[in-house]
């Protein structure tokens, strides 16, 4: 069933029409109007993306939504200054790209890459206080709003940030874009990347089976005469930016009218998302997103209720447009067989066009015993095979995946083929706020990811054969 568009007359709307609503997790600024001089400056700073590219990854979304294609999101959980550094952004990018070859090759179907990168730097809490040894200071909210470290000047948060961030964010942009349409991408490379990176993993054999096999298909290629030289989809990728918009002030100074079509964009990113904590249908970042024309995500939760996700629909996307809604359900492996089936078929109910992905990390976060903040390898998993299992029993896509990962060896996620333990998560714990896959972990899950995309792959090209051999 497809969904009759109501042509209700919409509230006026502006850039900061979303002042008017009551607004959570915003930061309280001691002199608004050091905030104020901050966001009239970044209104004539450069956008860091284009329009155009925002319109291309939304084209790239209704093909997830419609079966074509799958997503596949990840990055930081928070990125942040003191780890800001070529070789970080370049490990992320690398571990995004190699996930993407595997996904490629088992499903079959393009897979549009989406990073947390260059701006995700907002964090919503839980509590707005932390409280160590009986002192208490404001939670830590991300770089862009205040410091990591406890002490009452860091945690103050500071207008001036909001600069650095955008900065941080325009020159990790930059090196993203070379590294996308500057020869780095190039497939004939990822032979070279693999054997740096698999060297001793418990899984080389299967990725250099892959990679073996992939670089058969680049020769057969090149004899056909399909080469770098003439097929640039071979040398470059279309990589696009995310983040949660979270800091009003920040995305609201980065909307810009694009002159090709005069409608507003958030130029802070590619795709924004709405966190589970900020979805109220009448609050402000909602309001600031049905504003622009950006692909956004909508973080479902389970305290969602179905009656708010209608209302979130109706709000942000009245055209029911391909490719502007991805719903992200991050439920938890004990908690998404309750949940999901029932959302997944409200939305088939309503008609809403929607993307659906699974962020298995957010619904899966514990305190180890030594205090460290972790998620388990297995849980990831398992939450992500119940998405894919759960989309087949109701006849829907299982569009994508949402993660939190860093290129780097760190420790932060037990488990995975290298058996992290919880004593070893103090070695390399980096993360600025929630546990992320390391790199072997994240490659890890692309493959058995991948083992799903080829079931579902084979499924497809059964019910085609089944359909050619009907007809003729
Ligand atoms: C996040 O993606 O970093 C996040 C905080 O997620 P959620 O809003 O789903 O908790
Ligand atoms: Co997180």
């Amino acid at each position: 069933m497809l969904k009759t568009v109501k042509n209700t007359p919409q509230a006026p709307w502006s850039p900061e029409s979303w002042t008017t609503k009551p607004a959570k997790q915003l930061p309280e600024y001691d002199h608004p109007e050091e905030l104020k001089a901050v966001v009239e400056t970044l209104k004539n700073y450069p956008p860091l993306v284009f329009a155009g590219e925002a319109r291309r990854l939304k084209k790239a979304l209704a093909k997830v939504a419609a079966g074509e294609a799958f997503l596949l999101q990840a990055g930081d959980c928070a990125e942040s200054f003191a780890e800001f550094h070529p070789k970080n952004i370049r490990d992320t990018f690398r571990v995004i790209l190699q996930m993407a070859i595997v996904m490629t090759f088992a499903s079959g179907m393009p897979i549009v890459k989406v990073g947390r990168i260059a701006g995700q730097f907002a964090k919503p809490r839980s509590d707005n206080n932390e409280t160590r040894n009986g002192v208490t200071l404001p939670s830590y909210k991300g770089d862009i709003i205040n410091g990591m470290e406890f002490t009452p000047e860091s945690r103050h948060p500071d207008p001036k940030r909001i600069i650095q961030a955008y900065n941080q964010s325009a020159a990790t942009l930059n090196l993203v874009r070379a590294f996308a349409h500057g020869g780095y991408a190039a497939l004939h490379r990822v032979n070279k990347w693999t054997l740096d990176f698999v060297k001793g993993h418990p899984l080389s054999d299967r990725y250099q089976d892959l990679a073996h096999r992939l670089d058969q298909a680049l020769a057969f290629m090149a004899a056909a005469g399909i080469t770098a030289e003439n097929s640039p989809q071979i040398q470059e990728v279309d990589f696009f930016t995310s983040h949660e918009a979270l800091l009003l002030p920040y995305e609201q100074a980065l909307t810009r009218i694009d002159s090709t079509t005069d409608d507003w964009y958030d130029v802070s990113a590619h795709f924004l998302w709405i966190g589970d904590r900020t979805r109220q249908p009448d609050g402000a970042h909602v309001e600031f997103l049905r504003g622009v024309k950006n692909p956004i995500g909508i973080k479902c939760g389970p305290s969602l209720s179905i009656d708010d996700l209608m209302k979130l629909l109706d709000i942000l996307n009245p055209d029911n447009e391909a490719g502007r809604i991805t719903l992200i359900s991050r439920m938890g492996h004990e908690k998404i067989a309750d949940n999901l089936p029932k959302f997944i078929r409200a939305i088939k109910d309503s008609g809403n066009i929607v993307t659906w992905s699974c962020d298995p990390m957010h619904g899966n976060t514990k305190v180890s015993s030594s205090g460290y903040k972790t998620r388990a390898f297995e849980n990831i998993l398992a939450e992500v095979k119940s998405f894919f299992a759960i989309h087949h029993a109701e006849g829907t896509h299982p569009g994508g995946v949402h993660l939190e990962l860093t290129g780097q060896d760190v420790t932060e996620c037990v488990g995975g083929a290298y058996k992290i333990t919880e004593d070893n998560l103090s070695q390399r714990y980096h993360t600025h706020c929630d546990p992320r896959l390391n790199a072997s972990q994240g490659l890890e899950l692309a493959f058995l990811i991948a083992d799903e995309l080829h079931t579902n792959y084979k499924r497809r090209r059964d019910l085609a054969s089944d359909k050619i051999s009907t007809e003729s």
